[in-house]
């Protein structure tokens, strides 16, 4: 695949619009950047990613949410959840986040993403302070109890292999920009601990 992919790209010349990124970020008058938020199923990404953009959108700035299970319908429903298919899965998902950094835009995005390595090629994608690396923190059983969509039951029922937590790992990343405890702290308590890192970092 990759000497394939090679040659495709040999004569393929990257083209310099007009219109350039900081233009675009003049115009929106924002930071754009990515919010990525990585932890066990149900720990509480969609829900958090959720709540900030309504916060942040209510601010005035232009935002969009990346959402694993959504992203799977369309663009990536063409992979399942082998330790190969998760990696072109983040891959796409880091391209897709960068082209709207560049359109100017504040991307949250949710998606277990359980390997480092591969949330550490998304960072690199960027500028070093547009990627803000977000913990949804929950252990495993809370995220169990909780089981928002009936996954954990049909995983440990063998109905889901590979499942994270269960029988695929999960990496915790080891130095992330901010850490929330969800299974500590209630969900106004944890929008209101990203919202204010992200000001003191003068994101927002
Ligand atoms: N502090 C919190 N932050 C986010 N979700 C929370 C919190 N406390 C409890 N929850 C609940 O945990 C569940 C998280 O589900 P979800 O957001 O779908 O998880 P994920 O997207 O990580 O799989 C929801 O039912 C939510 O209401
Ligand atoms: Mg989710």
């Amino acid at each position: 695949m990759t000497d394939e992919n090679n040659d495709r790209s040999t004569n393929v010349v990257w083209h310099e619009h007009r219109v350039a990124h900081e233009d675009r970020v003049q115009r929106l008058g924002q930071k754009p950047g990515i919010l990525w938020f990585t932890g066990l199923s149900g720990s509480g990404k969609s829900t958090l990613a959720d709540a900030l953009e309504a916060s942040l959108f209510e601010q005035g700035r232009l935002t969009y949410v990346l959402d694993g299970d959504n992203i799977r319908h369309g663009l990536n429903r063409d992979l399942g959840f082998t330790d190969e298919a998760r990696v072109e899965n983040i891959r796409r998902i880091g391209e897709v986040a960068k082209l709207f950094v560049d359109a100017g835009v504040i991307v949250l995005t949710a998606f277990i993403s359980p390997f480092r390595a591969d949330r550490e090629i998304v960072r690199s994608l960027v500028e070093p302070d547009q990627f803000i690396e977000i913990h949804a923190r929950a252990p495993l059983d809370v995220c169990e109890q909780r089981d928002p969509k009936g996954l954990y039951k049909k995983a440990r029922a063998g109905e889901i292999p590979h499942f994270t937590g269960i029988d695929s790992p999960y990496e915790a990343p080891e130095d992330p920009e901010l850490i929330v405890d969800t299974a500590d702290h209630g969900l106004e308590a944890c929008v209101a601990q990203i919202s204010d890192a992200l000001r003191e970092r003068g994101m927002i």
